[in-house]
């Protein structure tokens, strides 16, 4: 099980209001003793933080904000000590518009090897003032931008991300170099960002009729596109075989997740062949409403779809890009029922399970005012903003520990969290941290070594019943209380149940 940190959100040791590493250092017992098996932290390198930290100056070292490269082999060191295996975000697809190559493609001009790092084209018409193809970017604008000398510039994302250039051979070689670099200071794998993306074919893209781009943060992909000239592109491949070889040759389990979108959970399977990715983020529970039929519908496409491959499926609720699963699902007590529901029943799957950080507390996606929203994919919008809100470790009042003294943290934080804090939360039975501790010790007891196989169970309308070996797993999404079975009840979501299972609620028994 892997629990992502947002260092700018987890904890703040040096009291400025933002989290830093040696804020997540002096945390890492909490997660050790919620049962958590691997960190995986998102960027903390030198930044303008115009995407915070998703764009890259240095893939080699630490943005002073969240401390140095001495804090991050520290942080390494400490977590091995306590057994946790750290997996750090890479970012291949683009850097900052900061990065000194950048700069030196600007100054270089049209036609130079400094310019062939990114993607550079002369634009479409008559005085090349069209772009060089219709793509819209994943923040909603343009995916191009021109610069002075005419010629125009690929961003996927902002503006400030201009994409890399991986057709270039001294582009891969960057990356090898830079995947050698923490591969020697110990971490234990990375989290691909993009992995889909790093390949383009500079063509236009042929949307369907009545299309329009995605708006979802939780979405990034196309829907419906045939042939995407932008994303998974077949050539992106050997980026990840040639990784694979770097990555095997050191000791220990090194592994590559891939954050890579595909329109249909199968083409996940080009990812996970045994020389490319160990993982790839499946995003369909995430996507899933709060349905039985959804959810159903999630795990049997997924187990499916990776079944020929015999790949390790992923399962996701929650994390920096998405509106948290508590506030998806609904509002107030109903929706936290059913946020640990969805939970303890994800838990229950075979493969690896991937955490965010502050779902072990219950805690809501914040509805901040506009003058607080930051996030560039919705400027003026709510944006992703309110699923990184800092961290509520104890106290009363705002910042609830995340810094030290009365600093405020850089979102506010609802003061109606003095209940969701670490603190108020640590020892209470029933509390949504107990229980978080409590089903992920029953996770590694029981359903780790479950055996890989589903089988689901007939059930009621609105319900999802599975078995794997003795462990017989229900969620009830639908109105009624539905029988259950007679068995060992392990962990129940809510109340425990008696021999019925309450709406909102799941379940693990034991059974002959
Ligand atoms: C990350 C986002 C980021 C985008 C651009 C995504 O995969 O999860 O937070 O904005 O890539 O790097």
């Amino acid at each position: 099980m892997t629990y992502q940190i947002y260092p700018r959100s987890f904890a703040d040791a040096d009291g400025d209001g933002t989290g830093d590493l040696a804020g997540i250092t002096s945390r890492l017992e909490y997660l050790a003793d919620l049962g958590v098996d691997a960190i995986w932290l998102s960027p903390f390198y030198p930044s303008p933080q115009s995407d915070y930290g998703y764009d890259v100056v240095d893939n080699r070292d630490v943005d002073p904000l969240f401390g140095s490269l001495s804090d991050a082999e520290h942080l390494l060191e400490r977590a091995h000590q306590v057994g946790l295996r750290v997996i750090i975000d890479l970012i291949p697809n683009h850097t900052s518009s900061a990065h000194p190559w950048f700069a030196e493609a600007l100054a270089a001009g049209p036609g130079s090897a400094e310019r062939d790092r990114y993607i550079f084209r002369d634009g479409r018409g008559p005085d090349g003032d069209e772009p060089p193809t219709n793509w819209r970017s994943v923040f909603g604008s343009g995916a191009w931008t021109r610069v002075e000398d005419g010629q125009w510039y690929l961003h996927m994302f902002d503006q400030e991300e201009p994409d890399l250039n991986w057709r270039n051979p001294e582009v891969a070689e960057e990356f090898r170099s830079v995947l050698r670099f923490w591969l020697d200071r110990g971490v234990d794998g990375f989290r691909v960002d993009v992995a889909h993306g790093l390949m383009k074919d500079l063509r236009d893209q042929k949307v369907p009729e009545g299309y329009s781009p995605n708006s979802d943060p939780a979405v990034m992909y196309d829907a419906g596109v045939e042939d995407d000239p932008m994303w998974d592109r077949p050539e992106v491949h050997d980026v990840y075989r040639d990784w694979h070889k770097i990555v095997a040759a050191y000791p220990g389990d090194r592994m590559l997740l891939a954050e890579a979108w595909t329109q249909w959970p199968a083409d996940l399977r080009g990812y996970l062949r045994t020389d490319e990715f160990d993982q790839a983020f499946n995003f369909l529970w995430l996507q899933s409403k709060w349905s039985a039929v959804e959810f159903t519908e999630a795990i049997m496409s997924t187990l499916q779809a990776l079944e020929p491959s015999r790949a390790w499926p992923t399962w996701v609720l929650s994390n920096h890009d998405a509106v948290r699963h508590r506030t998806r699902y609904g509002d107030g007590p109903q929706a936290l029922a059913r946020a640990r529901a969805a939970t303890l029943t994800m838990l229950a799957l075979p493969g690896s399970a991937y955490l965010y950080q502050g779902e072990e507390l219950g805690l809501p996606h914040v509805e901040l005012p506009p003058e607080h929203q930051q996030d560039p994919w919705a400027k003026g919008g709510n944006g992703r903003d309110g699923c990184r809100v800092p961290l509520p470790w104890s106290g009363d009042a705002p910042p609830f520990g995340f810094s030290p003294g009365d600093q405020q943290p850089w979102l506010p934080q609802p003061v109606q969290w003095a209940d969701l804090t670490v603190a108020a939360q640590t020892g209470r039975p029933g509390s949504t941290l107990e229980f978080y501790r409590a089903a992920l010790a029953a996770r590694r007891r029981y359903a780790r070594g479950a055996g890989g196989e589903v089988r689901f169970l007939d059930a009621p309308d609105g319900v999802i019943a599975f078995r794997r070996g003795r462990l017989s797993v229900f969620l009830n999404c639908g109105t009624a209380p539905t029988p259950l079975p007679d068995g060992d009840v392990v962990i129940c979501s809510g109340e425990r149940p008696v021999s019925d299972l309450a709406p909102d609620d799941a379940v693990w028994i034991l059974t002959g």
